[in-house]
């Protein structure tokens, strides 16, 4: 570890503010505002998703949503449809409850205190940090995973006996190098490093402005640090899902609230129904059946393989059920669907 005096702590932050105010991002959309629901919905956008992705996103969202209290009074269904293709559902889940949350108990406000936006749906320490320092110009320390990959080669922080204890290691360490003024351009400057030189793979050390005291620089260690844990492998589920199409529809099933995928529309599942008894019960005549390439997901705590059986059918009507709708096939492209599902009807040709 470097040398972790005052002096050389004021040293680090003073690197990161001079390059993020010269080199650093000044003109995304949710730089121009300190409204703390403008800055809430970007942090949660930017959780697992890349600024590029997420520009259009927001702009959207915000046109249709564009206060907490439209937010709140929303159907979840439209909230998710507007999140369709940004993956990661969970997110779009806990905003809509986090902003009926607020206005319901909160008087519709976001404290500029980061203990107490902690506990909110889908705000760790991170986001509520990042949150109190953009909307509030409160000091506060963040830690995602650009900051860590930055902290980690700066550093040399290696693994230790656990995970947590790794994550209290970088989280007393970025406390520790938090400047007294300049916290917003500091912030942002730790972001804008992880996302534009210190990158995963390649890092571009010849223009950072911690290149003079990284010691992954001085010692070549950057492809090594952060250091990865191995993870133990991850179970294996499988499941069989229907592709029921009449040529200008595909039936869709809603996912119940809670497990994965939640509250979006996905392909029906079998669930040990055989596909004939099916297609028959929902009042449909079976004109011909054929299995596709499976698709294989990974969730963060197991791998799903999917067998899909493409049916084509003729619709008799009748039988039916509330949580199974006929989606015309030209919206499947704006639809709430899992990503994997959304790619497998585009490329299915009905
Ligand atoms: N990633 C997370 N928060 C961000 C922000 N405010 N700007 C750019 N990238 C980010």
């Amino acid at each position: 570890m470097l040398d972790s005096s005052p002096a050389a702590r004021r040293g680090f932050s003073r690197r990161v503010i001079g390059w993020q105010k010269a080199n650093g991002r000044h003109d995304l959309p949710w730089q121009q505002t300190a409204d703390p629901y403008r800055i809430w919905l970007s942090e949660i956008m930017l959780q697992q998703t890349q600024v590029p992705t997420v520009i259009p996103y927001y702009a959207r969202f915000l046109a249709r949503f564009p206060t907490l209290e439209a937010l709140a009074r929303a159907p979840l269904g439209s909230v998710l449809e507007l999140w369709s293709g940004l993956g990661y559902y969970a997110r779009a889940r806990n905003l809509h409850r986090c902003a009926q949350m607020l206005v319901g108990e909160r008087a519709g406000k976001f404290s500029a205190d980061p203990r107490e936006n902690v506990d909110l749906p889908g705000i760790g320490r991170s986001t509520a940090a990042a949150i109190s320092v953009f909307a509030f110009g409160r000091r506060a320390a963040i830690l995602d995973g650009n900051v860590k990959r930055v902290l980690a080669r700066c550093f040399a922080v290696t693994a230790g006996s656990s995970a947590a204890q790794d994550q209290r290691a970088l989280w007393a360490l970025a406390e520790s190098l938090l400047p007294e003024r300049g916290v917003q351009s500091y912030t942002q400057g730790m972001m804008d490093l992880g996302a534009t030189v210190c990158t995963a793979r390649q890092p571009a050390c010849a223009g950072c402005p911690l290149r003079e005291i990284c010691v992954a620089r001085r010692d070549g260690r950057q492809a090594e640090l952060p250091e990865r844990r191995s993870r133990a492998a991850l179970p294996q589920r499988s499941s069989s899902v229907l592709l029921l199409t009449d040529g200008q529809r595909v039936l869709l099933e809603r996912r119940p609230p809670v497990g994965i995928w939640g509250g979006l529309l996905s392909l029906p599942e079998l669930r040990g129904e055989a596909p004939d008894a099916f297609v028959l019960r929902h009042g449909c005549r079976l004109l011909s059946a054929r299995a596709l390439p499976p698709i294989a997901h990974v969730f963060s705590h197991f791998r799903l393989r999917i067998e899909v059986l493409r049916c084509d059918v003729e619709v008799l009507g009748g039988a039916s059920e509330a949580v199974l709708e006929w989606l015309p096939v030209d919206q499947i492209a704006a639809a709430a669907l899992p990503a994997p599902i959304k790619k497998l009807l585009l490329g299915a040709a009905v």
